[in-house]
Parts: C-alpha cells; sequence; structure tokens
C-alpha cells in the first residue's frame, strides 16, 4: 500500500489524473481504491461522482474516514474480479490505480470492468512498470555511475514476493509482461488510447533516484468499444 505523501503516490497520482478524459459530470468506478487516494483525486479532477470499492473491509473503512461526508463519494466492499455491487453499464469511466498486479484473475478483472462500462466508456489503470520492477529486480550502478535497474526473468508470469521487508512489493504481486497486460485488454475489447510512462515526482527521484533512469510505472487509458 503506498501512503500518503510518498514518491510513488505523488507520481502515480499525476499519471492517473494526467491520463484522464474529460471527467465533468461523469460518474466513475475506482476499483482496488484501498485508502481512496485515486477515489480522491478523480473526484478533484471534476467527477461528478465516485464509487470505490475494494476486498479489504479495513481499506474502506479507512477510505470512508478520509473522505468529507458530503463528497458525492460512497466506498463498498466488492471483489475487483466480479464486481457484484456494480450493475452492467452503469459507469462513464473506471479507474484503477496499482492494484492490477495485486489481483490473481486479471481477465476477470478487466471483464468485469468492461461489463460495468457503458459502451464507449473509459477505463485509466496504472501499473507498477513490469519491465524494471519484474521479480527480484535490483537496483545496480549502471553506465556513467547512473543508478540502473538489472532485470531478469521478466518473460516468466508468476506470482512472487519481495525479500525487502521496506520493499512495496513485500506483500506480494502477480508479475505478468506488458505484452500479456496489453493482449488481454485488446482481447476484451479495449481499445488503447493513451499510455504513459511516468518520470518520478521530485520527491520519488529525492527517495530512488534509479526512478530518473527508468520508469516506475505505466499507465494507460484504454476505452470499451
Ligand atoms: C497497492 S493497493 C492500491 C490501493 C489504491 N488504489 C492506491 O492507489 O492507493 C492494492 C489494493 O488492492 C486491493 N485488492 C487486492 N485484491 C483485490 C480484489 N480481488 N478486489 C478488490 N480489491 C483488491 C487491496 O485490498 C489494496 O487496497
Amino acid at each position: 500500500m503506498i501512503s500518503r505523501g510518498s514518491g510513488p503516490h505523488e507520481t502515480a497520482v499525476a499519471c492517473l489524473v494526467g491520463l484522464l478524459p474529460a471527467v465533468a459530470s461523469a460518474r466513475v468506478l475506482d476499483v482496488a481504491c484501498g485508502q481512496g487516494l485515486a477515489t480522491r483525486a478523480v473526484l478533484h479532477a471534476g467527477a461528478a461522482s465516485v464509487v470505490g470499492v475494494d476486498s479489504s473491509r479495513e481499506m474502506i473503512d479507512i477510505a470512508a474516514s478520509r473522505s468529507e461526508p458530503t463528497a458525492p463519494i460512497s466506498y463498498l466492499v466488492d471483489d475487483a474480479q466480479r464486481l457484484t455491487t456494480c450493475a452492467d453499464a452503469s459507469f462513464d469511466g473506471v479507474t484503477c490505480q496499482l492494484a492490477l498486479m495485486d489481483i490473481p484473475d486479471l481477465t476477470a478483472t478487466l471483464s468485469s470492468v468492461h461489463r460495468v462500462l457503458r459502451p464507449g466508456g473509459w477505463f485509466v489503470f496504472i501499473i507498477g512498470h513490469p519491465c524494471f520492477l519484474a521479480p527480484e529486480a535490483t537496483t545496480e550502478v549502471g553506465a556513467g555511475g547512473r543508478p540502473a535497474r538489472l532485470v531478469n526473468s521478466y518473460l516468466d508470469e508468476r506470482f512472487w514476493r519481495s525479500s525487502n521487508p521496506h520493499g512495496v512489493r513485500r506483500a506480494g504481486h502477480y508479475h505478468r509482461p506488458l505484452a500479456t497486460y496489453l493482449n488481454s485488454l485488446i482481447h476484451i475489447g479495449f481499445r488503447i488510447e493513451a499510455v504513459d510512462e511516468p518520470r518520478a515526482s521530485a520527491l520519488l527521484a529525492a527517495e530512488q533516484p534509479v526512478y530518473t533512469e527508468v520508469p516506475i510505472f505505466f499507465g494507460a487509458r484504454v476505452r470499451r468499444s
């Protein structure tokens, strides 16, 4: 879970907001909302209303406690792989920040997102960049003494857990090559509209300079055809 005010958080939220289309009057669903960082950012970007769902009751309670009581935001416990609380074609847009890597069934999740979007609706997601956050990737000294990421086993799709007790991937992730994400979206019926590999915010650059050399995240806006 990224925390309020962290370098990764700043970078992820800026990337997500930058990928949003015009959201005025949009009804938006934020999938796997955690403590609601992206949920609130989407509302502040101008959405008419936002629903945040997460499988963790604890996260939903924290998210609710951090939102203005009168804000047009509601939080519900739901599994992203099914979205049983959401009717078909009931949202103009869906967001998912830093969670697709935490969910075992990517096809079920993307199919649920597709189902709850109205035709022509958009989906904006941010994932840890699989090319540089691959299992056991490490930060090393690279060319010119600059930091670099050393990656192997990128092509192996698997669950893995960082041995770093302070690392963001200590809880475990489903590593998938970028092609798996893009092909899954295409097969389910999404059209890719925009992609981003954001530069580190000033805070992230100070915390982890390697992410001024390579992107920590990959983000995209896709549209339901
Ligand atoms: C790294 S956190 C990201 C939270 C939030 N989107 C953010 O950017 O701060 C991943 C979140 O995914 C949630 N999650 C994991 N599996 C889920 C599932 N199957 N359905 C819904 N939420 C899930 C976790 O409870 C957690 O809150």
